[in-house]
C-alpha cells in the first residue's frame, strides 16, 4: 500500500500541479477513499470536495460524510441539499430506468449548476471514485446498457474534462478489496472503508415503485435496523456478519399485506409494508451469492424490524443468486 500510494501521489502530483481539484464524492467507499488519496498527495486548500444529499442516502449519511472528511482534512467542503429536486422529479415514476435516467439527468444538471456557483478557475481538474468494476460494467467495452444504466461516469463534465487531459481517477486499477486497503492505510474511518456498496441512484432502486419521502424514511429505519443487528451479531468465525456478508441490504416492495395488531378479541386487522432483506456474498459485485445466513438470526432480525418498524407488517428473504437475478432489484 505505501508503494501503491507513493505511485498515485507521484503521478497526480505531476497531473495537477498547483491546481484546483473538483472531486464528487458520494459517500461511498471508492470516492471517500479518492478523497483520501488526494488530500494526501496534494494541498487540502487546493482539493475541493462536492457531496449531493439527495434526500435518497442512508441514516445519518451526510453527517458521516462531513466527519469523515473533515477528519481527513478536508478544508473545502460542499455539501448540496438537494431532496426536494430528486423526489420532485420522481413524483409518480415506477418505471425503474426511468427513475435511473432521471436520477442520472437530474445528478449532471445539479452538477454543473453548483459547479458554477463555486467559481473554480478555467484549469481545475476533476476527479471521480471510479474503480475497476466501474470501468468493466460502464462497458468502455460498450456493452454498458444492456446490463443497466448505471455507473455515471460519463456525464458532459467529465466528457469535456476527459478531452481536455484533466481527470483524475486515481483508482481506477484498484477492485473494491484493494481500494479498503488504501483506504485503512491512509486513517479512512473503519465505519467508511468497511462499508457495503451502495448503488448511485441510492434508495430509489430499493424502493420498488413510486418513491416517496414516507418511504424513503421508513426504509432508511428498516435497514438501519439491519444493518446494526448484523454488526452486533458473531458468525461461528467470530466475525460480525456485516463483515462476513458483502452486501447487505432492505428493499421496500409496492405491495401491503396483511397483517393483525392485538391478539384475541381486541385484535385488528390492518395492511401494512413488505420489506425484503438481501445479503450477499461476492468477489467484485459482477456475481453473486446468497449469505447462508443461520435461521435463529433471520428470525430474530425479522422481530426486531417489524417490532420497530410499524409501517412494516411482513418480512421476506431473497433467496436468487447473481445470475439470475442481480444484486439490486432495480
Ligand atoms: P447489480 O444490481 O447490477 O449491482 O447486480 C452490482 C453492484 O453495483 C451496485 N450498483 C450500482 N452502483 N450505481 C452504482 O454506483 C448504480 O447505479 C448501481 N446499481 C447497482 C450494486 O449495489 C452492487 O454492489
Amino acid at each position: 500500500m505505501e508503494q501503491l500510494f507513493e505511485e498515485l501521489s507521484q503521478s497526480i502530483r505531476a497531473h495537477a500541479g498547483d491546481s484546483p481539484v473538483l472531486l464528487l464524492i458520494s459517500g461511498g467507499v471508492d470516492s471517500t477513499v479518492a478523497g483520501a488519496v488526494l488530500l494526501k498527495a496534494l494541498k487540502s486548500e487546493q482539493i475541493h470536495l462536492m457531496y449531493m444529499d439527495t434526500g435518497l442516502m442512508r441514516k445519518n449519511e451526510t453527517e458521516l460524510v462531513r466527519a469523515s472528511l473533515e477528519k481527513l482534512g478536508a478544508k473545502n467542503i460542499h455539501i448540496i441539499m438537494c431532496e426536494h429536486e430528486f423526489l420532485s422529479a420522481l413524483k409518480g415514476i415506477t418505471e425503474p430506468e426511468e427513475k435511473r435516467r432521471i436520477i442520472g439527468d437530474l445528478f449532471i444538471t445539479i452538477q454543473e449548476r453548483e459547479v458554477v456557483h463555486l467559481g473554480l478557475p478555467e484549469n481545475y481538474f476533476l476527479a471521480q471514485g471510479t474503480i475497476r468494476a466501474d470501468v468493466i460494467e460502464s462497458g468502455q467495452a460498450g456493452k454498458a446498457d444492456i446490463i443497466k444504466s448505471h455507473h455515471n461516469v460519463a456525464s458532459p463534465l467529465v466528457n469535456a474534462k476527459r478531452k481536455a487531459g484533466k481527470i483524475i481517477e486515481p483508482l481506477a486499477r484498484l477492485y473494491k478489496d484493494e481500494v479498503r486497503k488504501l483506504g485503512r492505510y491512509l486513517g479512512v474511518d473503519e465505519e467508511i472503508v468497511g462499508r457495503h456498496p451502495f448503488p448511485g441512484p441510492g434508495l430509489a432502486v430499493r424502493i420498488l415503485g413510486e418513491v416517496t419521502r414516507e418511504k424513503c424514511d421508513i426504509l432508511r429505519e428498516a435497514d438501519s435496523i439491519y444493518i446494526e443487528e448484523l454488526k452486533r451479531r458473531r458468525s461461528r468465525a467470530g466475525k460480525s456478519l456485516y463483515e462476513e456478508i458483502w452486501q447487505a441490504f432492505t428493499v421496500l416492495l409496492p405491495v401491503r399485506s396483511t397483517g393483525v395488531a392485538g391478539n384475541g378479541a381486541n385484535s385488528v386487522r390492518k395492511y401494512d409494508w413488505v420489506l425484503a432483506l438481501r445479503a450477499i456474498n461476492s468477489a467484485d459485485g459482477m456475481t453473486a451469492e446468497v449469505y447462508p445466513f443461520e435461521t435463529r438470526d433471520l428470525l430474530e432480525i425479522s422481530a426486531c424490524i417489524t417490532s420497530s418498524v410499524k409501517e412494516i407488517g411482513r418480512v421476506t428473504f431473497d433467496i436468487s443468486n447473481k445470475p439470475p437475478a442481480t444484486i439490486e432489484w432495480e
